[in-house]
């Protein structure tokens, strides 16, 4: 139901419908070569063919062919295995550090404050610009000898904006600390390359790009070592272990070939859509900000604070209207919090409360926008609070 008219989808960074190419692609993977991967017959020969392939095609679509590809339930498990699994095989003298931002996806930010606070590791948060940006230079100087990981997300799920990962890639390497990003949303869009962009391990998730849910992946560079943290049987070279999706993987490949072709003219589309809706909310409402930044921003993404707007009842009366938006933030109805990535870049919490984020995907027309842009005014006031 995806932008029918009577209700239009404006939340692409939150989830994408599955593509049908992707679908067909999957389906006989569900009934005819439904073996188990790890059988020997030819049932199980052909699943784990097609295991193979897609890895290939991964690894080479990314530039990770010198890293082993992990296939993971999801970003989330993705960022923890790449956090923990660091920390677990850890074993110079002394607690290891991880050094992360503020900014990043509860996936890693949360497992990293888990870990600290199980004093299993200490954890050192970078400063961000009031774009949410890292500088390089400020990576360099928080590195210290015991730093056992670098996570620094690729694009910023929330206020969409893109960090400068070979740079700090490169700082890193030179520095020769582990260096992780988390790649969910920034992999729909742009033509991330491992390899040259000195990354050791990155985080995928295949439903940010019109692939099924269920299924990510995490790149890791051949010379970590890494503790598994799922035991079992020895799937995924040992380090996740459970019978392999075949159809999801098939899938995640399968989208993420699709969203390479045409990358560059879908982009500028999509930059163009987003510019236009940018422009229009910031003359139409008063008290409104963009948030992230304007021009290092994902292509798709359009973010705004609102002062003295309750955030969560903006989203419900957009509901109401016909349209499928996000906040980003973790408020909820009646206990509002203000979002961290926002008080993070210096918003105090009169606006962190209001955020708002649309992200525009490949059903979106001109005119959902137009009809989008028309009510959000009216709807601002009626969330706005008189405190
Ligand atoms: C930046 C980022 N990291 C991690 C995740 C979690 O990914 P998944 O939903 O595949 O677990 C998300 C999902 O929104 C995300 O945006």
């Amino acid at each position: 139901m995806t932008n029918t008219g009577a209700y239009t989808y404006l939340d692409y960074a939150a989830s994408t419908p599955l593509d049908p190419r992707v679908l067909d692609a999957m389906r006989p993977y569900f009934l005819d070569h439904f073996g188990n991967a790890s059988s020997i017959h030819r049932l199980g020969q052909v699943a784990e063919a097609a295991i193979s392939e897609a890895r290939e095609v991964i690894s080479a679509l990314l530039g990770g062919e010198e890293c082993q590809l992990i296939f993971t339930s999801g970003g989330t498990e993705s960022d923890n295995l790449a956090l923990r699994g660091i920390i677990d095989a850890w074993t110079s003298p002394g607690l290891p550090r991880i050094l992360t931002t503020p900014v990043e996806h509860s996936a890693v930010l949360g497992t990293a404050r888990h870990l600290a606070d199980q004093g299993r590791c200490a954890l050192d948060l970078l400063p961000v610009d009031r774009y949410g940006m890292v500088a390089p230079d400020d990576v360099r100087r928080a590195i210290r000898k015991d730093t056992a990981l670098v996570s620094v997300i690729y694009a910023n799920n929330e206020v969409g904006t893109i960090n400068p990962i070979q740079e700090i890639g490169q700082i890193c390497r030179e520095m020769g600390i582990p260096f992780h990003t988390d790649a969910v949303q920034a992999a729909a869009h742009l033509p991330i390359n491992i390899h040259d962009e000195n990354i050791d391990l990155l985080s995928l998730g295949a439903h940010k790009f019109y692939g099924p849910k269920g299924v990510g992946a995490l790149f890791v560079n051949h010379r970590l070592r890494l503790t598994a943290q799922i035991s079992g049987g020895k799937q995924e070279m040992g380090m996740r272990a459970g019978s392999s999706p075949t159809p999801l993987i098939v899938g995640l490949a399968e989208a993420l070939k699709i969203s390479r072709l045409d990358l560059t003219s879908r982009n500028s589309n999509f930059a163009e859509m987003r510019g236009w809706l940018i422009d229009q909310v910031l003359q139409k409402v008063d008290r409104a900000v963009l948030t992230g930044h304007p021009v290092f921003r994902l292509p798709n993404h359009a973010s705004f604070a609102f002062q003295q707007v309750d955030g969560s009842r903006l989203l419900m009366l957009l509901d109401a209207r016909g349209f499928a938006c996000s906040s980003g933030s973790a408020c909820k109805v009646g206990t509002p919090a203000p979002s961290e990535v926002l008080t993070s870049m210096g918003f105090t919490k009169d606006w962190a409360l209001g955020g708002l984020r649309v992200t525009v995907g490949k059903d979106t027309r001109d005119d959902d926008l137009e009809r989008f842009a028309a009510v959000l005014p009216e709807l601002i006031n009626a969330a706005r609070r008189s405190d």
